[in-house]
């Protein structure tokens, strides 16, 4: 059995060798993207392993169909890139990575969170210009504020633990509600009565075709005034011009985002210089005080990597020997 894994960083590779040892299967590592260019280093082997942005196209997934390929396998959760029409035409099996650590991104929403309350931004930029004065920055605290979940997934409930573990107010929505959050009785019945009640609003959607910029001038209008907002979901939840606007009003007094509509090609590169950000939009968010915004980091930590590479092998070993694995994606 063959598998080649596509992408692979460096801080990926150990985790790939130390399973590829231990489970007795050849695992070619490469570092390219897989795309129509790249897509014939494929040819010959059993499944792949993948993880990217861009998109996964018809033309790619055609070309995998055309060579035999069954298997396919994603390092990460979400399956917003996929072309599912050419999955589903060429019988490919695909499996994704649905908890390779829900406690780090929800980790990262409560550290942003904190960070904007106790104004830790403002007090950074402060301090370094030799200012140590208090006022007017004070701050809130948590525990006085309701947090309103959106999406009560894994991720959404790690979040949601980690709020009430500082004394938060929860509530949350959920097309899909939990059973066992319900008989806490969190649950509100629609996104209107969370946006009028959350002080805070904690964004853990998947991205779907539905709930592209849910949070726009509408459901902000909707929200309290001076209300927070984290995004470590899916940057097309949020309508950015809205947020900006928003943000201009005093809508919203800050925003933890660690995602944004146009990342892909922008997060994870380096640009030399501030300046250099290709990204006028982004750069307007950046700047401000209010807003703490992460590339996309909100996974990356060692439990999450290395769960990533090895639960994603794991699963395209069992699509090439039986077919199905039980981390495999309904479209
Ligand atoms: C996902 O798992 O879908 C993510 O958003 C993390 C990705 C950047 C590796």
């Amino acid at each position: 059995m063959k598998i080649i894994a596509y992408s692979i960083r460096d801080d990926e590779k150990g985790y790939l060798d130390k399973w590829a040892k231990e489970n007795g299967v050849e695992v070619k590592a490469v570092q390219d993207l897989l795309t129509k260019d790249t897509v014939d280093l494929a040819r010959g082997y059993d499944g792949v392993v993948v993880y990217q942005q861009k998109p996964y196209t018809a033309e790619v997934i055609d070309k995998l169909g055309s060579f035999g390929i069954k298997a396919m396998s994603l390092r990460n959760v979400g399956v917003d890139n996929i072309d599912f029409e050419a999955i589903k035409r060429n019988g490919i099996k695909v499996t994704n990575v649905p908890a390779y650590s829900p406690d780090a991104i929800a980790e990262l929403a409560a550290t942003q969170l904190m960070r904007l309350l106790r104004r830790t931004n403002t007090f950074d930029r402060k301090i370094a210009n030799g200012d140590l004065r208090w006022a007017p920055d004070i701050a809130d605290e948590l525990d006085q504020l309701t947090v309103g979940v959106i999406a009560t997934g894994r991720i959404g409930r790690a979040a949601l633990k980690i709020y009430q573990g500082f004394g938060a107010k929860v509530i949350a929505y959920d097309i899909y509600p939990n059973p066992e959050l319900e008989k806490e009785g969190i649950y509100v019945d629609t996104l209107d009565e969370l946006y009028a009640q959350a002080d805070v609003i904690s964004l853990h959607s998947p991205a779907t075709v539905e709930n592209e910029h849910m949070l726009n001038d509408d459901a902000f209008s909707k929200m309290k005034d001076g209300v927070w907002i984290i995004n470590p979901a899916r940057g097309i939840l949020v309508d950015t011009d809205a947020l900006i606007r928003a943000l201009n009003s005093g809508k919203v007094a800050g925003a933890a985002l660690d995602v944004y509509e146009d990342e892909v090609g922008v997060f994870d590169n380096d640009f030399g210089s501030f300046e250099a950000i290709p990204d006028e939009r982004l750069k307007n968010l950046i700047k401000r005080e209010n807003v703490l915004l992460t590339p996309h980091i909100a996974f990356y930590t060692k439990t999450a990597v290395k769960n990533m590479v090895q639960f994603s092998l794991t699963s395209n070993v069992n699509l090439i020997k039986n077919g199905t694995d039980e981390n495999e994606v309904t479209f």
